[in-house]
């Protein structure tokens, strides 16, 4: 591999996060995110108020940035960019800044997908942090994806599984706002689980064909679960919260993981990653890194920082496509479906 010195700024707003990250080469010098908190009240992202939001925090985000890494843009090699999958109004406005910059200064834009940004993530560089090596499998579990994928190499990937409906952050997120919890809810069911019995109720699951995923009707299976018991005793959810937590993460924790443990049979991989703001459950990436005895495999799992939606993970990805001179013209537009 060429052997570069490059400094990326990158920029991530595909969905309720503002972000930027200045990587020098594979180590990030600064990470700087912008949650938005105005979602939270109308329990799930609001697409305008987004890229309004967007808006207002991509100066003061990318100039922290900056500041953090103790760089001044002439220093900068090429501006990474999320491109999709994602909102389209929120990709816009990371996307017209992005181009905005790199044609200011001179430099080249590179276009990330958000999905390999996730994967890619385990590849920035941490002192005492292993990465995985190729071929591996990485289970990509976010808000709005869940997959198996292939990876085999930096910048090429197979999807072996996916899900056919929801995503397994929705039917974190979905169930969190049937017990009235605000938006997102998947860190509190995460937070309550802690505290919670796994196997106190049961959740029945969909038969889908292959390595593929279906979130769909767990999620309608827990609304009516929620409905039933909250008709014979109102303060059923209160009283128990703890235990649904506990149960129904568990529950959505082993649909993942059977699958998982399929393909890797079947492939015979050694190295398996998670990805994507789910991998930040707590429960999981303990289950996870158990099956390491389990199935004598390794596993790799992110630092918390860079599971949920962030820029460095596209400044790695960007990096990545800088070795291999893959630059695009300031006529991209954004996708807001796109595959890896
Ligand atoms: O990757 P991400 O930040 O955004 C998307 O690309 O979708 O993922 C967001 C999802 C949300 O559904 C959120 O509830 C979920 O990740 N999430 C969690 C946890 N932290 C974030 N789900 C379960 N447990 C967590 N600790
Ligand atoms: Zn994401």
């Amino acid at each position: 591999m060429q052997n570069l010195n490059t400094y990326i700024l990158a920029i991530e707003s595909s969905c309720d996060d503002t972000s930027c990250a200045i990587l020098h080469n594979n180590v990030v010098l600064a990470n700087v995110t912008a949650n938005q908190k105005i979602h939270e009240q109308y329990g799930g992202v609001v697409p305008e108020l987004a890229s309004r939001d967007h808006q207002k925090n991509i100066v003061p985000v990318v100039n922290e940035a900056l500041k953090a890494a103790n760089i001044k843009t002439g220093q900068l090699s090429a501006i990474a960019v999320t491109i999709g999958p994602g909102l389209m109004g929120s990709l816009l406005v990371g996307l017209s800044f992005a181009k905005s910059m790199a044609m200011a200064l001179n430099i080249p834009l590179i276009e990330v997908n958000h999905m390999q940004g996730h994967i890619l993530a385990h590849f920035i560089k941490e002192e005492g942090v292993e990465m995985p090596q190729f071929p591996f499998l990485c289970l990509t579990v976010s808000g709005g994806h869940t997959q198996l994928v292939k990876a085999t190499d930096h910048l090429s990937f197979e999807i072996l599984g996916s899900t056919i409906d929801d995503a397994v952050g929705e039917a974190f997120d979905k169930a969190a706002k049937v017990m009235g919890l605000p938006y997102p809810g998947g860190p509190l069911i995460d937070k309550y689980a802690k505290e919670g019995d796994p196997n106190k109720f049961k959740f029945s699951s969909s038969n889908v064909s292959g390595f593929d995923y279906s979130f769909s009707g767990i999620k309608t299976s827990f609304l009516y679960f929620i409905q039933n018991n909250s008709q014979k005793d109102a303060d059923f959810v209160t009283k128990n919260l703890n235990d649904i937590c506990a149960s129904y993460q568990q529950h959505l924790i082993n649909v993942l993981l059977k699958n998982a443990k399929a393909v890797l049979k079947e492939t015979g991989i050694k190295h398996l990653a998670i990805a994507g703001g789910v991998s930040a459950n707590s429960e999981l990436r303990k289950q996870i890194k158990n099956l390491e005895a389990e199935l004598n495999i390794k596993t790799f799992i992110p630092k918390f920082e860079y599971c949920t939606d962030n820029a460095a993970m596209i400044g790695i990805a960007g990096y990545y496509k800088f070795l291999k001179n893959e630059f695009s013209d300031l006529n991209s537009v954004p996708q807001a479906r796109m595959s890896l």
